[in-house]
């Protein structure tokens, strides 16, 4: 069992398959084409497999896919199929942009992937396309409509709620959760955006988003599936729908974080505001034993951070943005 220096256990992986996106959401911003990390640094999917294979043994038992946009590695179906296999794997889920889901969700699915979480920042077409720099907001409308459709049980759809730009929607979006029968996510904007454009007031509370969805119709707390929870749930007091409100910045969870995440390059942080990563791939491509890994992921888990800093007067934004990051 993996567990760091503050007693807690460790038991979700975050993988990122790609740094790259066909998106370039104003929060996230993938590397211009060309600044992209070399192919031949991204984990094969022999690698990938061997990595989550041995993390399984030590005590993951949840792993989310993610990128970048994971769904733009070719043939990430085979991939899935290869770790839906490992023996002791509990949840397997990815987060997408939802751009190819129409596509892809039917291999997905077959290839054993059971939970898709959709990013969707706004309702409005227009909006769509200043936040994403992409005018694809019929194509992810097809994309959560095919997921739902395909079964994949719960469809989580999150938004990242950002001051000025699509706070007016938060009634909206609970009202596309209870029509469309999907789990809606509100997430505090956090300061990982590439463009540094994050500032404390431009970050909507969790206290906020509840008062003014509450408006609309009144919000009954839901009680955690796990003490790890990063979302506190809520269902509509007439019991139709349910949405989740992630508030890393107003009601910190480090105190029970169970996640470490491991970049599309082989390295391992384990906090999303590390500021040191840990190599994986060497020992990966340098011959390292099963046994020496785990040794190595050991350690790493031992040195994971205490809590983010956000809240702190002397708060540094790590260097590393969320599309290499991983969501
Ligand atoms: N703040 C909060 N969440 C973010 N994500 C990406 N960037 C940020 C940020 N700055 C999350 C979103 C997105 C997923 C890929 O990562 O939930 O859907
Ligand atoms: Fe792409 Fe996701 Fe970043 Fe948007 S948030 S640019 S979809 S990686």
């Amino acid at each position: 069992m993996l567990r760091d220096s503050f007693g807690r256990q460790i038991t979700d992986l975050r993988l990122s398959v790609t740094d790259r996106c066909n998106f370039k959401c104003v929060y996230c911003k993938p590397q211009l084409e060309g600044r992209w990390v070399q192919r031949s640094k991204l984990l094969t999917f022999e690698e990938l497999e061997r990595v989550a294979r041995i993390l399984v043994s030590m005590g993951i038992e949840k792993i989310r896919i993610t990128g970048g946009e994971p769904l733009v590695r070719q043939n990430i179906e085979q991939l899935i199929a290869r770790i839906a296999r490992i023996e002791g794997i509990r949840d397997l889920c990815m987060t997408t942009n939802g751009y190819v889901l129409a596509e892809k969700g039917d291999a997905l699915r077959r290839a054993g992937l059971r939970r898709v979480t959709i990013s969707l920042d706004t309702l409005n077409a227009e909006k769509f396309t200043a936040i994403t720099g992409k005018d694809y907001f019929a194509r992810v409308l097809e994309g959560i409509d095919a997921a739902v459709a395909l079964g994949f049980q719960p469809v989580k759809v999150n938004a990242v709620i950002m001051r000025d730009v699509n706070d007016d929607e938060l009634i909206a979006f609970a009202r596309f959760a209870r029509e469309k029968n999907v789990v809606f996510r509100f997430i505090e904007f956090m300061p990982l955006d590439a463009d540094h454009q994050w500032s404390k007031n431009r970050v909507v509370t969790l206290d906020e988003m509840v008062e003014k969805i509450s408006s609309y119709e009144k919000l009954v707390p839901l009680p955690a599936h796990s003490i790890s929870e990063t979302a506190r749930r809520f269902q509509f007091e007439d019991g139709v729908g349910e949405i989740g409100i992630i508030a890393p910045v107003s009601r910190p969870f480090c105190g029970h974080c169970s996640r470490i995440r491991m970049t599309a390059d082989g390295k391992i942080r384990t906090c999303l505001f590390s500021i040191l990563e840990h190599d994986v791939r060497a020992l990966l491509r340098g011959g390292g034993s099963d046994d020496a890994i785990k040794g190595f992921i050991e350690q790493v888990v031992d040195q994971k951070e205490e809590r983010h800093h956000i809240n702190d007067p002397d708060f540094v934004q790590p260097e590393r943005d969320m599309s290499l990051i991983g969501g």
